[in-house]
């Protein structure tokens, strides 16, 4: 019981996921509201803002009412006052600045990928336990009211036994020459950390392991299908990482069942679905599809019996045929709900669900599509440990 207060060190809060998802959207709400725990605890939040840019950072604490930001990580984690350090920075300075921080004794939240190896990625959980720190990194896709649906679906037994899930996710990234793109250039650069596959692939592992099952091997194809585009400051350069993934993924739910997956994923394609990314599920006894909101059902009650003839135009209205789920609780914002999950897990002192380990199988998965991709062969996952 009582007042926890806690300063987190927020680095990368000039970034796009900094700053919109976890400055504005999960902390500064925190900072406002304060979080009250089930014993009565009440935690507070107070940011310091992090960057290389000062004058970025003094007109944004300056904006939202902050009073520290700093340059200097080394300063920031020398200093006792601070107890969590999180990264949202790109990929590839991620793994020096958490391995400092956990060496420090700061607790960490960061985005994924947490390093840009899997033997990195592995290495961090090592120094945590060495640490004895907590770690929790972002599986923001799973607090999402429709995953969350999808999710709540399976383990109400809804689709019976589970025999594929597919996924489909991409909307169109424009070159940056005649229109500015809306992704970051470096995510178009390999040397850089960029990828579809290295960026997409550790959300797919969690969400696959935290709703169906875990990944046993993947069978992946990618793609570079634009090889130009244009930067920031307007010069043309050369995309070196894929922009497409095709991914087959073999999975086994806790009960033991085999499932295949399938997942698109591209910056290369123009949107004909509800939402950006959707999901359906389909099982012996129904069937699911959700997006990043909505979800859908169809139980084998209700499903219709098409005959395939081609010589007829089709007069079924097949999404008509699909009954709402209802979230029935109200589902807050996914980055800020899994922020409120690791702060009481740290005043708790409790490891978080979503940990360090986890983030390695999505890194794992990401290296083994790739590596599937290039050498032209199904790959399997190896168990990890620490
Ligand atoms: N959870 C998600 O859904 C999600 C979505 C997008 C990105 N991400 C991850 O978040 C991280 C940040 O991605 P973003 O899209 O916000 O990127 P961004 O380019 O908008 O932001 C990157 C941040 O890192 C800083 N930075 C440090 N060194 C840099 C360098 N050499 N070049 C450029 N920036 C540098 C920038 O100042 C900025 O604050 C990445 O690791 C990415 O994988 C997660």
């Amino acid at each position: 019981m009582g007042t926890k207060k806690l300063t987190i060190a927020m680095n990368g809060v000039t970034g796009r996921m900094g700053y919109r998802q976890h400055l504005v959207r999960s902390i500064l709400p925190l900072r406002e509201e304060g979080l009250e725990l089930p014993d009565g605890t009440r935690i507070e939040v107070e940011p310091i803002l992090m960057g290389r840019r000062p004058e970025a950072l003094e007109a944004m604490a300056a904006q939202h009412g902050i009073e520290r930001w700093e340059t200097d990580l080394d300063k920031v984690l020398a200093d006792d006052s601070v107890d969590i350090y999180f990264d949202a920075q790109v990929t590839s300075r991620r793994m020096e600045a958490l391995t400092k921080a956990m060496k420090a004794g700061k607790h960490i939240f960061t985005e994924k990928p947490t390093a840009e190896t899997l033997e990195q990625a592995v290495e961090l959980e090592r120094i945590r336990a060495a640490a004895g720190v907590n770690a929790g990194v972002v599986h923001d896709k799973l607090y999402l009211p429709g995953l969350v649906k999808l999710r709540r679906l399976v383990e109400e037994g809804f689709f019976g036994r589970i025999l594929s899930m597919r996924g489909e996710f991409g909307y169109w990234v424009f070159e940056g020459d005649h229109q500015p793109a809306q992704r970051p250039s470096w995510n178009y650069r390999k040397e850089d950390g960029g990828g579809m596959t290295v960026d997409m692939f550790c959300h797919w592992n969690y969400v696959m392991e935290g709703i169906v099952g875990k990944v046993e091997a993947v069978t992946a194809k990618t793609a570079t299908h634009i090889p130009t585009r244009w930067d920031e400051q307007g010069n043309a350069y050369d995309a070196t990482a894929d922009d497409a993934a095709y991914g087959i993924f073999e999975l086994r739910t806790p009960g033991g069942d085999p499932v295949i997956a399938q997942i698109n994923s591209s910056w290369a394609v123009r949107v004909f679905r509800d939402e950006l990314v959707e999901f359906q599920i389909d099982g012996t006894h129904g069937s699911a599809v959700t997006g990043l909101f909505n979800c859908v059902a169809q139980q084998r009650g209700h499903t219709p019996k098409p005959v395939w003839n081609p010589d007829l135009p089709t007069t079924e209205k097949f999404r008509d045929q699909w009954l709402d789920v209802p979230a029935n609780a109200e589902l807050p914002n996914g980055f800020r709900a899994q922020w409120e999950e690791f702060l009481a897990d740290v005043v708790n002192d409790r490891p978080h669900r979503y940990d360090l380990l986890s983030a390695a199988r999505g890194v794992q998965l990401a290296e083994n599509g790739l590596k599937s991709s290039a050498e032209g062969r199904r790959v399997e996952m190896e168990e990890l440990s620490a």
